[in-house]
Parts: C-alpha cells; structure tokens; sequence
C-alpha cells in the first residue's frame, strides 16, 4: 500500500494571524507559540514579516535560533530592502525559507502597485532570484490571484519557478473564491506553467465568505501539496483556513481525502487556547473541533444515542484532539505528583519553580473552589506563564459594592518591587477598580474591549475576564481568570498595562 502524499502544514497565525486588528502579540508569547507549533508538528512556521518593524524582525530571529525542526520563513514583499532583512532574520533557522510576493491583479496593479504587467513581470524574477542567493528555499506569492488574469498568472509562475522558486502560493487575498472554482485553478495551472513539477504548489484561503477551509482542501484535491492556515483560523478581516479544521477535515475523512499531515492533534485544544489568551480573542462555543460545544451533547435523543454509543453522533473522539472528557480532577487533598501528572497529560511540561508556582495557585483555587475541572487548571497555568516577569505585579483588592453604594476599589501592586496602594471610586465596580489602577500607573490609554467568561459550569466557575487597551496607536490585550470576576478583571488590566508599557517602552527605543 502506498503511503498518503503528505500535506505541508504552514501556520501563519504569527504573521497573517497578527495582522488581524487588536491580534498583536509580545516578543515572548510570539516564542511561546512557535514552540508550540514545533512540538504540534508544523511544518513551515511564518515567524513574522521582518521589514514591518524592529519588533517583528526581533521575532522572526528569535524564532528561527529556538527553532529545531520545522522551517522558519519569513515575509517580504519584492523589494531588495525587504529581501535582505527577511534573509537576515531567518538565518540562524535549522531550515530558512523567504517568502516573497506581489499582487497580479489588474486592481492591485493599477491601484496599489501602480505598475504595470511588464515591471511586475521583472520584480518577480529579480525577487526570487535575490531570495535564492541567500537560500535554498524560496516561496512566492500571487497576491490577489483568484482574481488574477489567467495567462498572465501563468507568465507570472512561470517566471518563478525558472528563478529559483521552490514553493508557489495561489492566494485566494480577498476571499472571493469557492469551492470547484479554486481547485479548478489548481488544476488548471498546474497543466499549463512550464516545469510546474518543479514546486510545491500551496494554498492560502481567507474566509470572507466562510470558504476558506473548503477552498483549502479542494486545493489539495487538485494537487495542491501545502495549506497556510491559522489557529483558530486567526488572520486578517474574517481570518484565513483554520488549521485545526484543515487537518481533523483530513484525518476524519481520510476514505475520501487520502492525504497525511505531520500535526499531533492532541495539541489542537491547547494550541487554540494559548492563542485565544494570548489574542483576547475568544473562540466561539460552537467553533469546529475546538469551540467549548464542540463536542457537547444536550438534547435528550443526542444523550441517549451517545450513551448507547459514541459513533451514533460523534465523528471523532474529544480525546483526539486534546479535550480531555471533563473531568473532576483534584481537590484539595491532591498531592503535588498527582498535579503534576495531570498536567503533563494536559501538554504542560513545568519544572521546579514554575511548578512549585503553579501548585500553590492550585491549592488557593482548591480551597476556594469545590469543584476544580482541568478547564480550570489549563487558565491557572496559562495566567501563571503570561504574567511571568511583569514589572507592575498585582497584591490584594478590596471592592465596595452593591446598591448602596458608592463603589470604591482599594488595590494595593508593586511596581519593580515597590509597593503602592490606592482607593478610588467608579461608575461602578469595575470601573472603581480600574481608577484605582490608573492611580498608580497613570497612563491615556482607551478601553476597547472588557469582555467576561465563565471557565466552567456552576456559580462557582472561574471567571476569565479579557481587556484590550489602546493607547498611542498600540494596541495590549490582557486576560487572567479568578474565582472573584474582579480580582479577575484587576489582574487582566494590569496583564495589558504591562504589555503596553513594554511596547511603548520598544517604540521609543527603536
Ligand atoms: O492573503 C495574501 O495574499 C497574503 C500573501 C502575502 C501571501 O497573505
Ligand atoms: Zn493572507
């Protein structure tokens, strides 16, 4: 039997992915998920676009020395500029790949390049060539192509390939494109570019019309051979292929899509949960393979089926990717190996300090908390990982309340050690708890976003509180969960203040 062609797995969240407004992420958080995308088993990682700024070039390095196995790339349009800098910051990557682009679109051309055919013609051979002197592996992108003329995509791709191109990019930019169609495109290109043997032919689908993973894999029914995607299918407007889909679509209907790819999807739960708290994004309940009812079953007769036997209404196992069944996992009483062990079958590896860390905040939450789920353990973890090394850390609060009134937050931190206290009243508790943060660390920045989450079921559960401030054009977005939604909503406020400090910090640095 001869083995299913294997699908590269490209995951852009660190690059598309950001580029979503209000989706930004810190230099750590950026090597925090690539790392998880390493052991996920990704196979190219888009690290960032280094000629966009000196924090996305940082990244784009970092990730390319941490990185072991899977590819680093970097984006750069056709510009020399942006060539170099891109081969600089991959470099120290195990496999570096650049990846370049321009847009072939009439539209673009004429409005957003304003170029005409012959000089996009020239940029596309000058850029790759220029990426070929730097690496053996070198992608490049039609942007704009499904709406692209076809016999000038074709001159285009041509071009390409004969400079040196070892991957060829079909994007779907705006989204326009459907099913029969997109693949159709494949097909239909990879009959008539000279030498289209020559590539690896890759999709890249946005989802404006909520096509972006069935383009995806009718691409690949047609000879596509790499899918970029996203976690949570994060990416600019309504976002690009979610990967997690792409590949449980594959693995499930493997009678039909008999293609493989190299991810675990065990770490597909976790993947979608560290970039929903690093982005303030949250996933929708009813998201595909990793929503919170994905694999929730509540009507009587679905109940009853499932009882009787899971294949009556589940099409893959929770366990498959990562959700483990919900489980009652501790209480108080629980020892420090067996916290251990339940995290490591939760995908947290945690050693001595940080482990010590996380089993205190355990034991707070147990004894606060009746019922400690592993929903629960997963956002203490997280918290504890994202808060690591802040300058402004969180102490105690005290919050009037109620009808009578007036609301007033009582908060004391400590800012690079020194400890600080404040009071203040608000429009509200929240807002009481918020001036009194302001007290401490002035700062002009906007609320954008306060948004609350129950972690579990019950009038106990945790609450998961997300804030995004804006301020000077950057943009923070904290989250921290607590049993107490203010507590919650404090450390979540100052989880953001941090952030935007450290960038404004960055910026005036740079
Ligand atoms: O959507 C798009 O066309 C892109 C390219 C830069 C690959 O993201
Ligand atoms: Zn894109």
């Amino acid at each position: 039997m001869t083995a299913n062609p294997h699908i590269r797995i490209f995951d852009t969240t660190l690059r598309d992915g950001e580029q979503s407004p209000g989706a930004s992420m810190t230099h750590i958080e950026k090597l925090e998920l690539a790392s998880l995308m390493e052991d996920m088993g990704v196979d190219v990682i888009e690290a960032g676009f280094p000629a966009a700024s000196d924090g996305d070039f940082a990244a784009v390095s970092a990730i390319a020395a941490q990185s072991k196995s899977a590819i680093i790339c970097g984006l750069a349009r056709s510009t020399p500029g942006d060539i170099e800098r891109c081969a600089e910051a991959v470099k120290k990557a195990a496999r570096p790949r650049i990846h370049t682009f321009i847009s072939t679109s009439p539209v673009h051309m004429k409005h957003k390049l304003k170029m005409g055919p012959n000089a996009v013609l020239e940029a596309v051979g000058r850029s790759v060539a220029q990426a070929r002197n730097h690496t053996d592996d070198v992608e490049w992108s039609a942007e704009d192509a499904t709406r692209t003329d076809f016999d000038f995509l074709c001159k285009c791709i041509d071009v390409a390939i004969a400079s040196g191109a070892t991957t060829i990019n079909v994007p779907d930019t705006v989204g326009y494109s459907h099913p029969d169609e997109y693949g159709a495109l494949f097909r239909r290109l990879i009959e008539n570019v000279p030498n289209s043997d020559k590539a690896i032919w890759s999709a890249h689908c946005h989802n404006d019309l909520g096509l972006a993973v069935a383009n995806s894999i009718s691409a690949v029914a047609n000879g596509a051979r790499q899918i970029e995607c996203a976690i949570n299918g994060l990416g600019e407007r309504a976002g690009n292929a979610a990967l997690e889909e792409v590949v449980m679509a594959m693995k499930v209907r493997e009678d039909t899509l008999p293609y493989a790819t190299g991810i675990n999807p065990i770490y597909l739960s976790r993947a979608s949960a560290m970039v929903s708290r690093i982005t303030g994004f949250p996933v929708q309940y009813n998201k595909a393979i990793v929503g919170k009812n994905a694999f929730a079953h509540e009507s009587g007769i679905h109940q009853d089926g499932m009882l009787k036997n899971a294949e009556t209404y589940e099409i893959m196992k929770p366990e498959d990717v990562g959700v483990a069944k919900t489980s009652l996992v501790m209480g108080k009483h629980s020892g420090r190996h067996a916290f251990r062990d339940k995290l490591e079958s939760m995908g947290y590896f945690l050693e001595g300090e940080a482990l010590n860390d996380a089993f205190k905040r355990f034991k707070t939450l147990a004894d606060k908390k009746k019922h400690v789920f592993d929903d629960d353990i997963a956002v203490l973890v997280d918290d504890q990982l994202a808060a690591e090394g802040e300058r402004i850390v969180f102490k105690r609060l005290r919050v009037v309340c109620g009808t009578d009134g007036p609301q007033t937050a009582e908060i004391d931190l400590t800012v690079e050690g020194e400890e600080k206290y404040a009071i203040a009243r608000g429009n509200g508790p929240v807002d009481a708890v918020f001036n009194a943060i302001r007290q401490i660390v002035p700062h002009d920045s906007v609320l954008d976003l306060y948004q609350v989450h129950a972690v579990t079921g019950g009038t106990d559960a945790q609450a998961t509180v997300s804030v995004r401030l804006n301020g000077e054009g950057i943009m923070a977005t904290g989250r921290s969960s607590d049993p107490d939604t203010l507590v919650a909503s404090a450390k979540a406020y100052l989880h953001a203040v941090n952030k935007l400090e450290a960038r404004k910090a960055k910026r005036k640095a740079a």
